[in-house]
């Protein structure tokens, strides 16, 4: 008989995994199965999830066309590398290019939003020659080297020296303007700062700069509708290209078109990278340009599972399935249903200092008090825990913490909508 007592998951997890890794929740979740959006963890209890593993799940948990595509595909083929061509990343590759901005035809596939970010990067510097760029403060594009030198977010610049030539553009944040002016009357003066952080702070030719349509780890910093048509204006008289970091933005998640920047915000850029929700959670990157871009950049450029069978296949069978149920619109509807439902809170409980976001992302800024906007970044890990406890899990980001993140699948239905709203009142209510 087995007598030594079973460790619990978080005795493994500290014993075994690297203590950065952080896992939510005072009492780490385990999560077993999933169907729709709807999790399961190992006690066999069952969440609404409005996280979506980090805004990735995009059809949510057990799609059967993508779980019956991946079986056909694992048993087919499941890796190459870069050194070989396949249908499925030709078949891709294709599908891209037909739903990108006209002329963006061509792709680089990857594993990850680092290395998507990491692709652009090059690009840039090849097309450009210059090394100089440009990012948003707050921002966050990953964890490698090259993108941790473009976080605009200390706790996120943690790695010692950083790369030197990343030069920060005061961002878009209205709920606490960096310029501490109001908006319109502001006229978008962040966006315009640029021309001066381009004088003062780079070589006067940055190759590019990099900005999430939405700031998502910043906590869902969404700009006012012109920002980006002023940005690329500032930009243009030096030549500096615009990429545009959909990682989590992407993919109909703002429910107006596939890419945020370009359907929200009205502005093609230069460069769109994305990952997270483009193959229903299997590992993908994509830096999608222009041919004369993307052919600056000669190589040789090598990714050993960049592109895969696998995760191709699964990319390509997600946007069918976006197109055929609408997901888009879905978004849109859900997300306009969650912003009028938080706003109505909002009226009594004044801990809601901000509700900002499009579609299926949004954010809700904790404050102290709605007037001195002192953030409350222990209220947002109580609301965590609270929501658990209710049966729905959601995100958490900003600077400092205090903002509750909104970014479940996009087959979110109104009944999902109803009870999320019902868990948040009352969770809002018991702290
Ligand atoms: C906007 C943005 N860019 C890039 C990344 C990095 O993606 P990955 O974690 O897949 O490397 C993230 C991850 O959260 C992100 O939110």
């Amino acid at each position: 008989m087995d007598t030594v007592a079973k460790k619990s998951n978080a005795q493994r997890a500290k014993e075994h995994l690297f203590v950065a890794q952080q896992p939510y929740y005072e009492e780490p979740l385990t999560l077993v199965n999933g169907e729709g959006t709807r999790l399961r963890d190992d006690q066999g209890r069952e969440y609404l999830d409005a996280f979506a593993g980090i805004a990735t799940t995009t059809l949510g948990y057990g799609n059967t066309e993508v779980a019956q595509a991946v079986a056909e595909q694992a048993k087919e083929l499941i890796h190459v590398s870069t050194l070989y061509l396949t249908e499925q990343q030709l078949d891709f590759a294709e599908k891209i290019a037909e739903i990108a901005p006209p002329g963006m035809t061509k792709s680089f596939v990857s594993n990850s939003g680092s290395e998507a970010n990491e692709t652009a990067a090059l690009v840039a510097r090849t097309a450009k020659n210059s090394a100089d760029f440009l990012a948003l403060e707050y921002a966050y594009h990953g964890r490698t080297v090259y993108t941790v030198a473009k976080a605009g977010l200390s706790n996120w610049r943690n790695f010692g020296p950083q790369m030197p030539h990343v030069a920060f553009v005061p961002n878009p944040y209205c709920y606490r303007c960096p310029l501490n002016l109001t908006y319109p009357s502001c006229e978008i003066a962040c966006a315009k700062s640029a021309k001066r952080v381009i004088e003062t702070q780079t070589n006067g030719a940055p190759a590019a700069m990099i900005a999430e349509t939405i700031e998502g780890v910043a906590g869902i910093i969404a700009p006012p509708l012109e920002y980006y048509q002023v940005l690329k204006e500032t930009l243009a008289p030096f030549g500096t290209l615009l990429i545009a970091d959909e990682v989590q933005a992407g993919w109909g998640r703002l429910g107006d078109g596939w890419f945020g920047m370009v359907s929200t915000y009205g502005v093609v850029p230069d460069i769109i990278t994305s990952a997270k929700g483009l193959a229903s959670g299997l590992p993908i990157g994509i830096t999608i340009t222009r041919p004369e871009l993307a052919d600056a950049f000669k190589g040789p450029h090598i990714n050993t599972f960049g592109g895969n069978p696998l995760s191709t296949r699964a990319a390509t069978v997600t946007l069918e399935v976006i197109e055929k149920k609408h997901l888009i619109a879905n978004a849109k509807k859900q997300g306009d249903a969650l912003l009028a439902g938080l706003r109505e809170l909002q009226k009594r409980f004044p801990i809601m200092g901000d509700i900002r976001g499009h579609g299926l992302m949004i954010g809700v800024e904790l404050v102290k008090d709605p007037k001195s906007k002192a953030y409350d970044a222990p209220a947002a890990n109580r609301m965590l825990e609270a929501m658990r406890e209710r049966g729905v899990l959601l995100g958490k980001g900003g600077r400092w913490g205090n903002v509750l993140r909104i970014q479940p699948p996009l087959i979110f239905s109104s009944d999902d909508v109803k009870e999320f709203l019902k868990a948040f009142e009352s969770s809002i209510k018991s702290l």
